[in-house]
């Protein structure tokens, strides 16, 4: 575990990312995947110190007795992609929950890429995903708005159940990445449309659209957010806390003006629709010169507070999608932002510099109603 914890954080899967995008070749992957298991560089860390030991199973060092028995409250459902414990899908473990389950199906999931497309069911509320550690368990696959019939099928992983909770593991598209003015090539990693789902320690790579936060109240903590272009979006009510939100978008030249990227694009349609994107204590960094958010939809919603942007964010840092009318409609705020891209000189003038009272709402999990049904990280 060691080797891992010093490589740099998402390198790996950034490596990954990078030779599948360059390549779009599966079978070059298994030259880097072994990197990903801890247990191999254990088993050879072991023969150097011990060079009589003989190994002979991948699945000497699984650890015994390992899922525990299920309990009245939750049962631990085990997902190894060497076949060490019963499964080796994703899928397959959620397969076989029962559908209303009023348990906490926990699906413990080693180390690994894991290439297959997920869809957690509505039928299926209460699964956890336990991951190893977001730089080395993932679940990845390559669907476009093109292959799926629409970008909102193009998800990697497909949540529509309630209650969903991810920890430690990374969902990743690794679909080519478009070029200008590609058409039909957006690529979701997760879409979240069940409601009361929380996400801690997760990474989520993808460049346009990865990260489709449908519908309902989410909660993102310490996550890794990487894309282009409205890499989150969707029309939940979500709080993303402590989140690394990196763009991928193309660096721009000095002294060129263009914008390509943009970080949110919040679909709320109403001033009836109680969403909105809250973002507290992020960081915002990468290449491109991006907004940080454009308005999918006329009452689009969306606030940054006590966030670091580096100069990537555009000094108008907001785009109402050409549309003027939607100027009245749209609540862009920010509240004591840092960095270089928190300069708001030249912000767009329906920008709203929040003062203490109107930034409130939009700095605690009252936001999603946690109190109502987010449980403490254990
Ligand atoms: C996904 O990857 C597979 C294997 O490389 C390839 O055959 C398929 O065309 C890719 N799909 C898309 C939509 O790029
Ligand atoms: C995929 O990668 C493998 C190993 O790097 C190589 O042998 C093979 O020719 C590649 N296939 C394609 C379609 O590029
Ligand atoms: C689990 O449920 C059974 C049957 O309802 C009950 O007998 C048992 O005491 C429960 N165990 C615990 C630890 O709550
Ligand atoms: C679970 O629900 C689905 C959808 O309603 C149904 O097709 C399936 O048979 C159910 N599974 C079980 C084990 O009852
Ligand atoms: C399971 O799901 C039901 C319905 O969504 C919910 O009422 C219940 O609290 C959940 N139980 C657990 C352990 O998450
Ligand atoms: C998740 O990962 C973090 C840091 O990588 C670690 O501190 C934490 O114990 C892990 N927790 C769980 C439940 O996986
Ligand atoms: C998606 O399909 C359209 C229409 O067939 C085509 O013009 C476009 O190039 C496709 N995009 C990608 C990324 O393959
Ligand atoms: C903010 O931007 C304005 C206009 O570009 C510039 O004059 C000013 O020096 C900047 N302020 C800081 C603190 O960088
Ligand atoms: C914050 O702004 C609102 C709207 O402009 C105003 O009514 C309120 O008095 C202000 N509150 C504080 C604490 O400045």
């Amino acid at each position: 575990m060691a080797l891992i914890k010093g490589i740099s954080l998402c390198f790996i899967l950034y490596a990954i990312f990078v030779a599948f995008v360059s390549t779009n070749n599966l079978s070059s992957l298994p030259i880097i995947s072994p990197l990903l298991i801890p247990n191999n560089i254990d088993r050879q860390r072991k023969h150097r110190h011990h060079k009589e030991e003989t190994k002979t199973s991948i699945c000497d060092d699984f650890p015994a007795g390992f899922p525990p028995p299920d309990t009245n409250t939750t049962s631990i459902l085990c997902v190894d992609r060497n076949g060490c414990c019963k499964f080796t899908t994703v899928q397959s473990a959620i397969d076989a929950v029962g559908n209303f389950s009023l348990k906490r199906n926990i699906i413990w999931i080693n180390n690994g890429i894991y290439f297959e497309k997920v869809l957690v069911p509505k039928t299926k509320p209460n699964i956890t995903f336990q991951g190893q550690g977001f730089e080395t368990t993932a679940i990845i696959w390559n669907d476009t708005a093109n292959s799926s019939h629409g970008t909102f099928y193009s998800g990697s992983v497909q949540v529509f159940a309630t209650n969903f909770i991810a920890k430690n593991i990374s969902f990743m598209n690794v679909a080519p990445i478009p070029g200008p003015g590609a058409v039909g090539a957006q690529a979701v990693a997760i879409r979240v449309s069940g409601d009361q789902a929380a996400f801690w320690g997760c990474g989520f790579f993808g460049s346009q659209d990865t990260l489709h936060d449908d519908r309902g109240r989410h909660y993102f903590k310490d996550c890794f957010i990487q894309g282009s272009i409205d890499f989150i979006f969707g029309n939940a009510r979500s709080l993303y806390e402590n989140c690394q939100l990196n763009s991928m978008a193309n660096p721009v030249p000095v002294g060129v003006k263009s914008i390509n990227g943009a970080i949110t694009a919040h679909g709320r349609a109403s001033n009836d629709e109680n969403t909105g994107f809250a973002f507290v204590n992020c960081n915002v960094g990468g290449t491109g010169r991006i907004w940080l958010g454009r308005a999918w939809r006329p009452f689009s919603r969306v606030v940054f507070s006590y966030t670091s942007m580096s100069d990537i964010i555009s000094p108008e840092g907001w785009n109402d999608f050409n549309d003027p009318t939607r100027d009245q409609t749209i609540f862009y705020g920010e509240y004591k932002c840092t960095g270089g891209g928190a300069n708001v000189t030249m912000r767009a003038p329906y920008t709203q510099m929040l003062n203490d009272t109107q930034a409130s709402p939009f700095l605690s999990t009252s936001f999603i109603d946690g109190d109502q049904w987010l449980e403490p990280f254990k």
